[in-house]
């Protein structure tokens, strides 16, 4: 599969949830995100993110330099990922909660969720935090009420397969 069709594939799946893991020195964690864009910046392929203020995931995010992305396939993974947008990895092992299992990347330090799926691997390339005042009124009203804020994370797409 081409990047054009691979990208084709993971933005329709990308509103049912896919998987934003994150390594922080040896923690793994994994949340679920909804949003993304798929481009070409720098020169390279990039995926952008977007991680509210709040987000555990966003300590790891900022650290380090890589994430992977995981897009399921099937709806096997339909009850991790609402339980991975719901909980905490502060407060809990999500990984081992879900009963998760991780495979190493092939280009960068964060692992892969093991199941039927579009894989992105990514490189940070650069963060963008939004402000209030460079975001429009009706945005702001309508998905910032109580501020937390998105930053977002702009990497390179250092790899792409499926794993079945
Ligand atoms: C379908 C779905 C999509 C979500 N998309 C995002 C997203 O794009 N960005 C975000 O910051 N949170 C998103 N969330 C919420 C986070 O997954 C949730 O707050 C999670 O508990 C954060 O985990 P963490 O604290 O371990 O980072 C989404 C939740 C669901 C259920």
């Amino acid at each position: 599969m081409d990047l054009n069709d691979f990208i084709k594939k993971a933005v329709e799946i990308l509103p049912k949830g896919a998987f934003l893991t994150t390594k922080d020195n040896e923690t793994v964690n994994t949340m679920t995100i909804g949003w993304g864009s798929f481009g070409f910046q720098w020169g390279v392929p990039v995926a952008t993110v977007m991680v509210r203020e709040s987000r555990h995931s966003k300590i790891a995010m900022d650290k380090g330099c890589d994430f992977t992305l995981t897009f399921p396939l099937d709806d096997s993974m339909k009850t991790a990922l609402g339980y991975c947008g719901q909980k905490s990895g502060k407060d809990t092992d999500k990984i081992a909660d879900c009963g998760l299992k991780l495979i190493p990347a092939k280009e960068v330090s964060t692992p892969v969720i093991d199941c039927k799926s579009l894989v992105m691997e990514c490189k940070i390339f650069a963060s963008t935090p939004m402000t209030e005042e460079l975001t429009c009124k009706e945005i702001l009203d309508k998905w910032y009420k109580s501020g937390d804020l998105h930053t977002m994370y702009h990497a390179k797409i250092t790899g792409f397969y499926e794993l079945s």
